[in-house]
């Protein structure tokens, strides 16, 4: 199955493991990519790099500062074997400067990065809204109160042409309830105070929604086949999982079946498995072999359903939305005075008058 799949030096190659669709390595990703693929070969790269966290996690972040350094190798291997109707969607959680309550801009020099220095486009970028997020970091959001919770991951799609190729109909949305009431009563035409003239095509019912650049999934998978897999065999499961949809999202929208996709920075290797179900071939590496170990459960016979999407949505009840409170609902309550220094001093078991 390697040997299909990679262009250059593939019969020295050994897989971890190979699937119907694909085959995961043991492997550094950057002298992977420059040992075994030649350039213009790949469909779409879809990864959740290390992050530049501050607080450095088990399977070794670099500082947030060092991060740029350290990506643009990778970049540049990136741009070199993506064909010119490729995408590379990268998942990026933000860092907070350690000891004050401000934040690291390396994901936004990431982006800029890639863009200036490395000669992608950025064809658009998403929010990945976690809804179960807890409130971190602790001291700014729960104790002193001085910082929302941060909850919201940027996803940079990039291309190394400005035409990568797409379709927003492979990953439509429900109608909303408000939605399917306009349809139903109908829309009169007319011209936004915005300036925006809403013709009567806003009214044709095409079945379902475009979806935003936000894409609300919980990460808070507990009970699935691949953490299962990890207990029986005493593994310790990924620490930094993305859930399988973001990747799936992707896949649907910017790849055909048969299409090569590429997860550099595999961890458990969900990219892999979200492929395997939907028929693109795929390669998956990653650094740390405790984690492949792990990643094998996920393409054992009877991982995952038969059916190719894994949720099934019941739109006519809106099961499945996220919603989100309209801010000024809570707006009527006292106003306590904001701190001159910001929250600097330290006041704990602050008295409710
Ligand atoms: C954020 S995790 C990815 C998790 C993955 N998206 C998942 O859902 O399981 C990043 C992974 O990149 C791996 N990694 C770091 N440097 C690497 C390198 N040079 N080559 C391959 N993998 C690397 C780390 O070991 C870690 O498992």
């Amino acid at each position: 199955m390697s040997q299909q799949l990679l262009a250059r030096n593939a019969s020295m190659l050994e897989a971890y493991n190979t699937t119907k669709y694909g085959a995961m390595f043991l492997d550094d990703a950057l002298e992977f990519m420059a040992e075994y693929f030649t350039e213009s070969s790949v469909d779409l790269i879809v990864t959740s790099p290390p992050f530049g966290l501050v607080r450095k996690k088990k399977y070794g972040n670099v500082d947030a500062d060092e991060y740029l350094k350290w990506f643009k190798p990778f970049g540049l291997e990136f741009k070199r074997i993506l064909k010119p109707s490729g995408s590379l969607v990268i998942d990026i959680g933000g860092a907070w400067i350690p000891g004050q309550p401000t934040r690291s801009l390396y994901h936004y020099e990431l982006a800029i990065m890639l863009s200036k220095k490395i000669g992608f486009y950025l064809a658009q970028e998403f929010f990945w809204w976690n809804p179960a997020k807890l409130p971190t970091p602790a001291e700014w959001v729960t104790v002193r109160r001085i910082r929302a919770k941060d909850a919201v991951d940027c996803i940079w799609w990039f291309s190394p042409t400005p035409w990568p190729k797409a379709s927003n109909r492979r990953v439509l949305a429900p109608y909303s309830n408000s939605m399917r009431g306009l349809l139903k009563k109908g829309y009169r035409p007319k011209l936004r105070p915005s300036g925006h003239d809403i013709s009567a095509k806003f009214s044709v019912d095409n079945g379902a929604a475009i979806p935003a650049n936000l894409i609300a999934v919980p990460n808070t998978e507990s009970n699935s086949y691949y953490l299962r897999y990890c207990r029986k065999h005493g593994l310790p499961p990924h620490p930094a999982r993305f859930p399988a949809a973001i990747p799936e999202f992707f896949i649907r929208m910017l790849t055909d079946p048969g299409d090569l996709v590429l997860g550099p920075f595999a961890g458990s290797c969900v990219t892999g498995e979200v492929c395997e179900r939907l028929r693109r071939r795929w390669i998956c590496v990653e650094v740390v072999e405790e984690y492949l170990k792990g990643a094998l459960g996920r393409f054992e016979k009877g991982a995952h359903p038969k059916q190719e999407s894994l949720f099934s949505a019941d739109t006519s009840r809106e099961q499945g939305w996220y919603k989100v409170f309209h801010p000024a609902l809570l707006w009527n309550g006292r106003e306590e005075p904001l701190l001159s220094d910001g929250g600097k001093t330290r006041i704990l078991n602050r008295v409710k008058k």
